[in-house]
Order: structure tokens, then sequence, then C-alpha cells
């Protein structure tokens, strides 16, 4: 395995058409809606990230049938209720905190206790904001009170609440409510802070009963009792989340340019893409189709030539929570000073990525003031890195590692970047296509 990954040489100016990998959010929600379902699901263009084939491994241990032929993965779901399993199973989610929650809120029901693990940064994590719902919906989690993985869960008798409000705008949260709610004979109703509506998508494509009313901020949705649903097939675009890499490298190296294919550019995703329009950067989204529920774009985009600073408005906040680590990168280059509030969230992810991005601003000579909630970046157009930079010790976050990429890249120095292996999470083609535009980096 390799241990880091040198940096010493700027990316030259580049001119391409990339495809990147499939969205991590919608291939999970696939093969969990694909294991409810009734029959046999075929995705195709699957996202291949550890995050997912770990949803595999789990969905494979509860006993439903996964095949892959010709890139295509055929899922033989087993219907609501009913999936077939031993006692006493161990899950293990490794470092994705979207299978974890989803899974438990899929086990709402179990008749056994099932164990569920994850790695060093998941047992970090808070699963009380999982836990407490899902109590309330009818589950049981053993040791009792414990807010983090390891966790046992199992069936209870009681159902207490049916009515739940979600304010984190966490699509995590609100979507174990609505799954867990699917399997349960009553109506539940959640009142949710936007986030993205990925689930919502997959029970409107999937003609499963549900209400949605929108408010400004909210999205109140109604879930009725059990109800059964028959096999897709689905065919994933490409993440937007790992496509804003090569925006923010392309944004960050002179005279470039790139097309990147067919990329979901549902409106609940494009916080990044506001926020960086409003910095000054121009995009072209083109070939938009409908795609059940979801939207699917190239998008095209050229380095600017100056980047502006922004009040970042908290709308976007939800809609850019993936990406506000490259958003801080590219602020570090903007004339002037931004401001990003509400940001507490940052810090419950695969890393504390506010507390992480602070000390990396801090380490490349950028200006910046922190508190658990905000951030203030006093940007510099002509940083220009000369010394020695080392990333390690965090946490093995994927979007750290390659957020430091892209840095190292773009910014100049010297560079050492531990844990190479942490972008297959989410991203196992990124180094390919950093090679594939001309970036150079040595593997240790
Ligand atoms: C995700 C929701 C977000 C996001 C994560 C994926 C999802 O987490 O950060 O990468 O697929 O629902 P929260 O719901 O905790 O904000």
């Amino acid at each position: 395995m390799k241990k880091f990954i040198s940096i010493n040489k700027k990316i030259n100016k580049f001119n391409k058409i990339i495809n990147v990998d499939g969205d991590k959010s919608i291939s999970i929600r696939s093969l969990i809606f694909a294991s409810l379902a009734t029959g046999k699901s075929k995705i195709k263009n699957l996202l291949e990230s550890e995050d997912v084939l770990n949803a595999v491994n789990c969905l494979k241990r509860l006993g439903i049938k996964i095949n892959k032929k010709d890139n295509i993965y055929i899922i033989n779901g087993a219907g609501i209720n009913n999936f077939k399993y031993k006692k006493k199973i161990t899950l293990n989610a490794g470092n994705s905190g979207t299978l974890a929650r989803l899974l438990l809120s899929t086990l709402i029901n179990s008749p056994f206790k099932i164990k569920l693990k994850g790695d060093q940064s998941l047992s970090k994590r808070d699963f009380g904001r999982i836990t407490d719902p899902l109590t309330n919906l009818g589950a049981q989690f053993y040791p009792k009170n414990k807010k983090k993985l390891p966790l046992i869960i199992k069936q209870s008798s009681k159902e207490k609440k049916n009515l739940f409000y979600e304010n984190k705008g966490s699509a995590q949260v609100k979507s174990a409510i609505m799954i867990a709610a699917l399997q349960k004979q009553s109506k539940t109703k959640i009142i949710a802070k936007q986030s993205r509506n990925h689930t919502e998508n997959f029970f409107k494509f999937l003609k499963i009963p549900i209400k949605i009313k929108k408010t400004k901020k909210n999205d109140n949705i109604t879930v009725s009792g059990v109800k059964k649903f028959k096999s897709f097939n689905y065919n994933i675009p490409s993440d937007i989340s790992s496509s804003l890499f090569f925006i923010a490298l392309t944004i960050l190296t002179k005279d470039s340019q790139i097309k990147i294919k067919n990329v979901n550019v549902n409106s609940t995703r494009l916080g990044s893409i506001e926020i960086l329009k409003r910095m000054g950067v121009k995009f072209e989204i083109k070939n938009t189709k409908n795609y059940k529920g979801e939207k699917i774009s190239d998008i095209k985009v050229s380095s600017p030539k100056i980047i502006k600073s922004i009040n970042c408005p908290t709308k976007y906040n939800s809609s850019a929570i993936d990406e506000f680590l490259l958003i801080f990168l590219i602020a570090a280059k903007a004339k002037g000073i931004s401001y990003f509030k509400d940001i507490a969230e940052l810090d419950q992810k695969e890393s504390p990525r506010l507390k992480i991005c602070s000390e990396f601003l801090t380490m490349i000579g950028i200006k910046n003031y922190c508190t658990p909630n905000s951030l203030k970046i006093k940007g510099n157009p002509n940083l220009q890195l000369k010394g020695s930079y080392i990333m390690r010790d965090y946490l093995k976050d994927h979007r750290i590692f390659m957020m430091s990429t892209i840095a190292a890249l773009t910014l100049g120095g010297d560079w050492k970047i531990y844990d190479p292996q942490s972008a297959k999470t989410s991203f196992p083609s990124f180094l390919k296509l950093i090679k594939r535009l001309g970036g150079e980096f040595k593997s240790k």
C-alpha cells in the first residue's frame, strides 16, 4: 500500500473533456431501494468506491443476492420487511455515514440483534441524530444511550412518534426517517430543512406514495405506511461532488478549461456552483436531460481572470456541504475577505473539516479566523508557495486528501500527502484523472 504521494511541480494549463465516477449518494440509495424492492433490479455505472462496495457487502450479509455482469449490478430484492439473514450478524459500514445511517433505518424491524460498526473515523461521528428518531419509530439500540458506533439494533414493540423535525439540513437523517417510515404501518411526517432530495426522487420514481409540501425553508414530507414496490433499472450519473475537485483544479490553473460530462446537476446539490458563480467563475451547463427525477448535464468551466471574495449566503450551506473545503481553497486565492457562517456541520463529517481546513489555510500562509460555526478567510490572489508541506493525521478523510492534492498542484511548494488510498472511498479514478490532465506526482 502506498504511504504518501509527493508533488513538487504545478500542473501545466490544460483543456480537456473528462468523465468522473458515479454519484455516491445515488449509488448507495439505489442499492438499498433495490434490496427493499420486489424482484430483480439492474444498476449500471454503480460507483465502485469503498463506501459503495461496503454497501454491497452489508446487503449481501443481510441475505440479498447481488451479482455483477458486464458493468451491471443485478440485485435480487427481498421486498419490504422480508430480509432473510442469520442471527447475530455484524455489518461493517467502513467510512460511510450515509451507508451506516441508511442501513440502520433499513433494519428498523429486525427481529434479531444486528451489530453495526465502522472504521476509526465513522466511530467518532454522532449517531444520536439517527438513534433518536429511529427509537421513536420503533427500534431499540444497545448499549442504551450510546451515541457512537458500534451499535446494536433490534425492533422494539412500540412506535412512539410519527412527527419529526430535522433542522440540521441533514439528508442522511431525513432519508433514514423516510426509509424507516416506509416499513411502518402508520403515516409519518417529517418537517425537514432543505437538503439533497435523492431519496424523495427514488420514492417518486418508484411510485411509492409520498407527499411533499415546500415552504420557504422546509420540506414537509409525509410517507404513508408499508407500500411494496417493484424492482427497477437505474443508470448512475456522475457525481457533482467529485466533479468539484476538477472544477477547482481548473479555476486555480491559469488559462485552463474543462468539460465534465453527464454530471448530476440536481438543484439540491448545486450550492458550490452558485457560490463559485458569485465568486466570478463562469459555467456553461448544457445538454440537460431529466432522468428519473434527477437532472444530468455537461458542465464546462474556464479559469477566471480574478476570483472575487464572498460573504456566503447560508442558504447554500446544505447544498454545498461536501464542497466547502474546495471553496475555502479557492477563497484563499480570492481578492478580499470571504466569510462563511452556520457551518458547524462540517465538523461532523469524515474528519473535523472546519478545524482541519483552518489549520490547512494557516499552514499555507493564509490568514483566517475560525469559530466552531464560521470561517473568515483573507484571500491572497498572488499566493505562491515555496516551502515544504506535509498533510497527515486527517483521519484518512478522502476529501481532505483530494483537496490537498489540488492545492499542491496549483499553489507550488514541495508536498508530501499521506494516505492516497483514501481517495478510493468516494472517487477511485481521482489520481488517474489527475495524471490524464498532466498532473505529476510520485507514489511512495
Ligand atoms: C449525504 C448527505 C450529507 C453529505 C454526505 C452524503 C447523503 O451528509 O455530507 O456526503 O448521501 O445523504 P449529512 O446528511 O450528514 O449532511
